[in-house]
């Protein structure tokens, strides 16, 4: 691939989506997820930093700050599981 590639993913839970990305080559930088319980799964399982906050509270500046001398940057969020979905019944 052509570039240096940055990935973050949001809602990342205990990194099964960051995992996919670092074994097809795609570094991830960070992953955010409210979840405290997701935080040594996350970085044992990945070499991504694990970020405890709210997807609402990251700014913009926080996401060029991990894409930093990035060429290719991909922001990744994966669907909601059900029980965050007001479509689960
Ligand atoms: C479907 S799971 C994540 C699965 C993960 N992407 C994977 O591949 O393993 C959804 C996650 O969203 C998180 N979440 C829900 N609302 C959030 C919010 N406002 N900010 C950050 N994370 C949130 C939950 O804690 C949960 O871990």
């Amino acid at each position: 691939m052509a570039g240096s590639v940055s990935t973050v993913d949001l809602f990342c839970g205990a990194g099964g989506l960051t995992h996919g990305f670092e074994q097809a080559g795609l570094p991830v930088k960070a992953g955010y997820d409210i979840e405290p319980a997701c935080k040594f799964p996350y970085e044992q399982n990945n070499k991504a930093k694990f970020i405890l906050q709210d997807v609402e509270d990251v700014s913009g500046s926080d996401l060029t700050e991990h894409f930093s001398g990035s060429s290719i940057r991909v922001l990744a969020g994966c669907a909601p599981c059900q029980p965050f979905s007001s479509y689960s019944n």
